[in-house]
């Protein structure tokens, strides 16, 4: 049976075993999916082991998605420009290297209804997260994305590396009389219980995204709620999403993101 690995460090949390067998009960495919634990030194080792014993492909997850990518004999442009690859393939003998994450959230905000075309997009941070997604929600053709970080310069110099008119930078202060259709968060801000300090009115009537999602509503949607937003929505999608489309990279064939996430909300 093929033999499919996500690697992280931790990696106990992770959903995506679960999440690509389901896929594979969905679309009849016979699959092996499971997680590894990898010590930090030994990221190149293991993969140099998948290639020797068959495996045909893995998922990256922290902190390796950066050395994943140094790795790789091929690389698609998405995964270059995210600078960080999450999927990769073993043939014949070389490793071929994509990222999925910016496609897994266009599709969770599309099954939202969301409309992507001409609209104008804020995105929170500037980090590894939030450059994954620029390319997939530039393909999309939104009027404007404005990416504001706490770090300035960060920002600017995340946007020279795109080339595209649509993209602008500035910090959270600059934000203030601006009027956005869709904010999408993808600092880590409220992994530590924090949001990022924009104010009020920026959320009222406007749909509000988190690349994070838990048990309970992030504190960033929490807080989006109670300042007027028309809807919020966690970052689950964005997981099944990118999965799904991994899975498509594998086997060619897209499953279908609600029905998984369903059970993953009933599982809580
Ligand atoms: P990731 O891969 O999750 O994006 P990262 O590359 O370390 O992680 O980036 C974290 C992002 O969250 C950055 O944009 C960071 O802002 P800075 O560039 O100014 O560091 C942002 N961030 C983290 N904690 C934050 C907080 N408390 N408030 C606002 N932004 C925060």
């Amino acid at each position: 049976m093929d033999q499919y690995l996500v690697f992280g460090n931790p990696i106990k949390q992770s959903r995506s075993p679960i999440i690509h067998q389901l896929f594979a009960n969905q679309t009849q495919q016979q699959l092996n999916y499971q997680s590894k634990y990898v010590e930090l030194n030994e990221f190149s080792a293991t993969i140099a082991r998948c290639i020797k014993t068959g495996v045909k492909g893995a998922n990256v997850t922290v902190p390796f998605k950066e050395e994943a990518m140094a790795l790789c004999n091929q690389l698609t442009e998405r995964a270059q420009l995210a600078g960080a690859v999450n999927t990769l393939s073993f043939v014949n003998g070389e490793i071929w290297g994509d990222n999925t994450d910016g496609q897994g959230l266009v599709q969770d905000l599309l099954n939202n209804n969301v409309e992507l075309k001409n609209s104008r997009i804020l995105l929170l941070g500037a980090g590894g997260a939030a450059k994954g997604v620029i390319l997939p929600l530039l393909a999309q053709l939104p009027a404007a994305i404005v990416i504001a970080n706490r770090t300035i310069a960060k920002a600017e110099s995340l946007i020279t590396k795109f080339n595209n008119e649509k993209l602008s930078s500035c910090g959270f202060t600059d934000l203030n009389d601006e009027k956005f259709d869709l904010i999408i968060n993808a600092t880590s801000a409220s992994l530590s219980g924090n949001i990022p300090p924009i104010s009020n009115e920026l959320v009222a009537n406007t749909l509000c995204y988190d690349m994070v999602y838990g048990k309970e509503l992030t504190p960033f949607l929490k807080w989006a709620k109670e300042h007027g937003a028309i809807k919020v929505i966690d970052g689950l999608g964005m997981l099944v999403g990118q999965a799904a489309e991994s899975f498509r990279v594998w086997r060619n064939v897209l499953p279908e993101i609600t029905p998984v996430l369903n059970i993953l909300r009933k599982e809580g």
